[in-house]
């Protein structure tokens, strides 16, 4: 029996790409909530034109190569007689008549596509403040009291489904946000605060970019928007505003660690509960709540931790965190205290 090979072809193919979309973390050909949607579909839709008007152009160019013309008629002196052929301008007209019409509607698009995204559909009801560094991000949820304003770094959690606005600033040159498979960039400029909206749709782990040249490390400032249900995103954010548990209800090395980090870190970083109150680096009170460290470059685990304090210089040269002189107890005890701040 023979196979149907079209079938077979079109069903590897989309297997293919559905896979291929699931390993580009950073794809905005594929979107998930409404402030991206439109823009994807203006995308797709610009790129089939595209794509039409090269194929019917190559093809009547073709055409007109390979067409098969009758010799021409010479006059009695064997001269080639001048004159105006049968008028081929009706194809002129015809050609400009599309091409306007094409062009008008994709302007028609293309504003009805900012007008979509300009706006989120309802008001939203969740605030988040991003300011970039050299070279991470520092995230807050505001709150009238103190006591419930939430501060972490290089993971944004949100709630699915529903818009969640963002302000943006930054503390020393211009940096851009971008998730892009939740919608486009928006700089954030020193002296300013830009907003924007982001929703999405779909709960799941988003990977975003600085998407603007801001230095030596700027492919190493990552980020990641956390889209949860609403009930779990509330237990994080009620995690988060916990001080960091006591170091010594753990173990003695995390004890000593807490001490060497007050004595070493605590100029640069916070943690809340100890007396560490830095804000020049992120906000380190659970720091084991988050995937990664060094704004998305290492995965945060024991061995990079250690990596990471010993040698920060070495990972990401230029980094405003310096390497800070521990001997090798101290080292372990500082990882030992860290590991504790969940
Ligand atoms: Cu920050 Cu590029």
């Amino acid at each position: 029996m023979r196979r149907p090979l079209l079938p077979l072809l079109l069903a590897s193919a989309l297997a293919a790409s559905t896979t291929a979309r699931a390993e580009t973390p950073m794809s905005y050909m594929h979107t998930f909530g409404p402030a991206g949607d439109p823009v994807t579909q203006l995308n797709w839709g610009l790129t089939a034109i595209s794509v039409a008007v090269t194929v019917i152009i190559g093809a009547l160019v073709l055409l007109a190569a390979l067409r098969k013309r009758p010799p021409p008629q010479l006059d009695a002196q064997g001269r080639l007689p001048l004159g105006r052929g049968r008028g081929g301008m009706s194809w002129i007209y015809v050609g400009i008549a599309v091409t306007v019409l094409v062009l008008f509607g994709t302007t028609i698009w293309n504003v009805l596509v900012l007008s979509a995204v300009s706006k989120p559909p309802q008001q939203p009801a969740l605030t988040v403040e991003v300011t970039a560094h050299q070279w991470w991000w520092e995230v807050s949820y505001p709150s009238d009291s103190p006591s419930q304003t939430v501060t972490t770094a290089n993971e944004i959690h949100i709630p699915v489904g529903e818009p969640v606005l963002f302000k943006l600033k930054s503390a020393d040159v211009i940096h851009s946000f971008w998730i892009p498979k939740l919608g486009g960039k928006t700089d954030l400029i020193p002296g300013r605060i830009n907003r924007a909206w982001l929703q999405a749709d779909q709960a799941g782990r988003y990977r975003g970019q600085c998407g603007e040249y801001c230095g030596a490390q700027h492919a190493h400032m990552a980020l990641y928007v956390v889209a949860e249900a609403p009930e779990r995103f509330a237990a994080w954010r009620d995690a988060q505003l916990a001080a960091a548990r006591s170091a010594a209800s753990a173990h003695d090395l995390a004890a000593h660690g807490s001490e060497v980090f007050v004595q070493h870190c605590g100029v640069c970083h916070t943690v809340r509960g100890i007396e560490a109150h830095g804000r020049l680096g992120p906000d380190l009170t659970h720091l084991m709540s988050r995937a990664t460290i060094a704004a998305g470059q290492l995965d945060n685990n024991r061995g990079n931790l250690y990596g990471w304090i010993a040698g920060p210089q070495r990972l990401k040269p230029g980094t405003r965190m310096p390497r800070v002189l521990l001997d090798p107890q101290e080292l372990r005890d500082v990882v030992a205290y860290l590991e504790t701040l969940k």
